[in-house]
C-alpha cells in the first residue's frame, strides 16, 4: 500500500460516530440538570433551573435523559456482544496482559530508560481505562438513579438505608464523572499537544497515518499486513536514543 505521512486511515464507522455524539449530548444534559440540583445554592444553578422551566421540569428532563442514557448503554452492550459472538468482531476493548506491559513500557519511556513508547493496539490502556470507567460508572448511575426515582417501591423490597446511600453514591459519582470528562477526556481530545486544537477522529471517522504509527502501531501493522518493526522503524530512528 502506498502511503505518505499525510495519508488518513479509517478508524470509526458512522454507528460509532453517532453513538459518541449522542452520549456526549445526553451526558451533558444529565450533568447540567443533575449538578444544578446538587449545587442549587449557586447563582449559575438558579439561572439553569429558571431557563429550563423550574425545578420540577428540570427533574423530569433529568429522569428522561437518564432513561435515554440507560438505553444507549444497553444497546451498546447488546450490539457489542452480538458483534463479537456472531460477526467475529475483535474484542478490542478487552483488558489483557499487554495493557499492563504497555503501561510499564511507557513509564520506562517517560523516565528516559528506553527510547521508544509502548507499541499499542487499536485501543491503548488509557483508553480502555476510560471506557470501562464509563461502563461501570454508567451502571452505578442507572441503578442509583432508578432507586431515587422509585424510592417507595424500592423500600418495599430493600432496607430503607438504600435510599440515602443511593443518593450519596449518585451525587458523588456524578461529580467524579464530570471531573474525569472535563479534566481527562477533554484534555486528551482538545488540549493535548498531540491533537490540539481538536482530535477530529470522532467526527470524520478518520485519523492520520502518522498518529497511527505513534499511538496504534500494532493495529496499523495489522491493517497494512507488515511486521510492527517495519511500521515504527523510521519513527524510532527519528527520536533521540539513550544517552544522546
Ligand atoms: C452520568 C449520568 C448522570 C449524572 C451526571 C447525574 C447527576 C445527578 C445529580 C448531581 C443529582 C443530584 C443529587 C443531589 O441532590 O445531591 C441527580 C439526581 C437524580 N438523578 Fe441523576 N445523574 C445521572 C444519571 C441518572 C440516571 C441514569 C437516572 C435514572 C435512571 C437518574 C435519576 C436521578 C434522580 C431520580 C435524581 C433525584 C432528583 C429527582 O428526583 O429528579 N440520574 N443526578
Amino acid at each position: 500500500m502506498a502511503t505518505t505521512s499525510h495519508s488518513q486511515i479509517k478508524r470509526f464507522g458512522i454507528g460509532r460516530i453517532v453513538e459518541h455524539q449522542m452520549n456526549a449530548l445526553v451526558f451533558a444534559m444529565l450533568v447540567i440538570t443533575g449538578l444544578s440540583q446538587r449545587f442549587h445554592e449557586y447563582r449559575v444553578s438558579h439561572w439553569i433551573i429558571k431557563t429550563l422551566g423550574g425545578v420540577d421540569t428540570m427533574r423530569i428532563i433529568h429522569r428522561y435523559s437518564g432513561l435515554l442514557f440507560a438505553t444507549l448503554i444497553v444497546v451498546h452492550i447488546a450490539a457489542g456482544i452480538y458483534g463479537v459472538v456472531k460477526k467475529h468482531w475483535p474484542a478490542s476493548m478487552m483488558i489483557n496482559m499487554n495493557d499492563f506491559r504497555n503501561a510499564i513500557e511507557n513509564l520506562k519511556y517517560y523516565f528516559g530508560i528506553t527510547n521508544h513508547p509502548a507499541l499499542c493496539d487499536r485501543y491503548d490502556y488509557k483508553q480502555k481505562f476510560e471506557y470501562w470507567g464509563v461502563i461501570a460508572g454508567g451502571f452505578l448511575m442507572i441503578a442509583t438513579g432508578l432507586i431515587l426515582w422509585f424510592p417507595v417501591e424500592v423500600a418495599r423490597l430493600l432496607p430503607g438505608e438504600f435510599i440515602p446511600a443511593a443518593k450519596a453514591a449518585h451525587s458523588n459519582e456524578a461529580l467524579l464523572a464530570f471531573l474525569v470528562i472535563i479534566i481527562w477526556h477533554i484534555y486528551n481530545s482538545i488540549f493535548s499537544p498531540e491533537v490540539f486544537p481538536l482530535d477530529t477522529a470522532i467526527f470524520t471517522g478518520r485519523i492520520s497515518r502518522e498518529r497511527m504509527v505513534h499511538e496504534h502501531p500494532l493495529e496499523l501493522a495489522n491493517i497494512e499486513n507488515v511486521p510492527v518493526e517495519e511500521i515504527v522503524k523510521h519513527h524510532h530512528a527519528a527520536r533521540p536514543s539513550e544517552g544522546e
